[in-house]
């Protein structure tokens, strides 16, 4: 069966659509909303976005390959996005980031093998103040040390799937 929006979904689409001036610019949001309703931008969750905006699937696929925060493959019901960029580099990003990779038995870039997590490097969660930072969904870890990890991932499980709202 062709993949559809839900009726939900179709409602947010038509709201952010006349929040934004021309489909390119409702694009992100659109991409997001898809994310959410499927868990993951697949080839043909970027043509039924394409189709509903009225854009080149190329533009679609464009964007959502730019992105770090679309996944382009099936991920975890928690998506870690541990960030390393300067700030939180300098602060011992990479010394979290290595034991949360040791804690799940996993390497950034790949999902438990139980489905529970994805862990992905990430490029600045814009709390450089707050350093080094991690985020869930929409919770943020600040100060994110080695020694607090055991205790963020035990937030992370009671915390709701990042996306794919169909499979809550
Ligand atoms: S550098 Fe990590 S949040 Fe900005």
């Amino acid at each position: 069966m062709p993949l559809s929006f839900s009726p939900e979904a179709q409602r947010k689409i038509a709201e952010t659509r006349r929040q934004y001036p021309n489909a390119q610019a409702a694009c992100l949001p659109v991409l997001h909303i898809a994310q959410d309703e499927f868990g993951y931008l697949s080839d043909e969750a970027l043509e039924l976005v394409a189709q509903t905006l009225n854009l080149p699937t190329a533009h679609v696929f464009g964007v959502a390959t730019f992105y770090t925060m679309y996944h382009r493959k099936p991920v975890g019901r928690h998506v870690l996005m541990m960030c390393t960029n300067v700030s939180c580099m300098l602060r011992g990003a990479y010394d979290t980031l290595r034991c949360l990779e040791e804690r799940l038995g996993i390497r950034a870039g790949q999902t438990t093998p139980d489905g529970e997590f994805t862990l992905v490097e990430e490029e600045c969660l814009a709390a450089c103040a707050d350093a080094p930072a991690m985020v869930c969904g929409q919770r943020y870890f600040l100060h994110l040390t080695p020694d607090r990890v055991d205790e963020a991932l035990q937030e992370c499980r009671s915390l709701p799937p990042t996306h794919g709202r169909r499979r809550s």
